[in-house]
């Protein structure tokens, strides 16, 4: 996939300049690789996503007309693994959200960064698989399949990687409640129109175990801004870029309403 939707303009440069020594949070209407490539070397303190891959459409007749399809085939694995690895500063960490048949290739994308970089310490290292068991299940093959309720994270880190924030926690995600425990809740389709937005409550579980206030936070896949709403809310600065405009619509309404707090 070779299509460039759009380059980057003065402003846009003069934006992502500021964002590099230090200033504001932005997102960008644009194909991310034009932003990834305009990014230099280890200028990212963390990078938290969820890349299209695979198609996304509800089997649900209603969610089919409202929720917009979310086409695979804009996902090029082996070019997000290549960046991820040369922007993120030493010790830094990854989280890529994934299901259970895009979780190998995920993996062997990031293992097959050794060819390229021998030591350890020069490349992203895989860690760990997280599991979001969901509160309910999704439909799928009603009668030939179990029902779908998990998701995976990739957890990875460059070189060695800095040690995680805050109390210990296991890879199977969950609350902590006064009944006992709880998984976190799936969001509605409906809620922002949107067929894959990730819960904050987790990304800000993420977020605060791997980054400080004020670190810089890539979500390349943006969608409607999650990643974006939890830094919003633990004063982390985000850099978003999404393709879609209306995801970005959405996203900035989302945005502002966590600064009006
Ligand atoms: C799985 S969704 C992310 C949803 C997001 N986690 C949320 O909570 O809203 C992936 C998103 O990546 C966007 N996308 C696909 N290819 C892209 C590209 N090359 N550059 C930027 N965004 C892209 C899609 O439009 C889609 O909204």
């Amino acid at each position: 996939m070779d299509l460039f939707f759009s380059q980057l303009t003065t402003e846009d440069k003069k934006q992502l300049e500021e964002l590099l020594s230090g200033g504001e949070s932005c997102a960008f209407n644009k194909d991310n690789r034009v932003v990834m490539e305009a990014l230099p070397d280890e200028s990212i303190d963390l990078i938290v996503t969820d890349p299209p891959y695979k198609d996304y459409q509800s089997n649900r007749p209603v969610a089919r007309q409202k929720v917009k399809k979310i086409e695979g085939a804009h996902f090029d694995l082996p070019y997000f693994i290549e960046q991820s690895n040369r922007l993120l500063k030493p010790g830094a960490h990854f989280y890529c959200w994934c299901d259970h048949r895009a979780f190998p290739e995920i993996f062997l994308q990031i293992q097959k960064l050794q060819e390229q970089f021998p030591a350890k310490n020069d490349r992203l290292n895989y860690k760990n698989c997280l599991i979001w068991v969901k509160n309910n299940h999704g439909s799928g093959d009603l009668k030939g399949d179990y029902a779908p309720q998990h998701e995976f994270v990739v957890f990875a880190v460059k070189g060695k990687g800095k040690p995680l924030n805050g109390k210990r926690k296991p890879n199977v995600l969950f609350k902590k409640t006064e009944n006992g425990i709880e998984f976190y809740p799936k969001v509605s389709n409906y809620d922002f129109n949107h067929g894959t937005t990730k819960p904050v409550e987790i990304l800000n579980t993420f977020i605060e175990a791997s980054s400080r206030e004020n670190d810089l936070v890539l979500d390349p896949y943006a969608g409607t801004f999650s990643t974006g709403a939890a830094c919003a809310e633990l004063n982390r600065r985000f850099l978003l870029v999404e393709l879609e405009e209306k995801y970005c619509e959405i996203g900035k309404s989302r945005i502002n309403q966590v600064k009006k707090r």
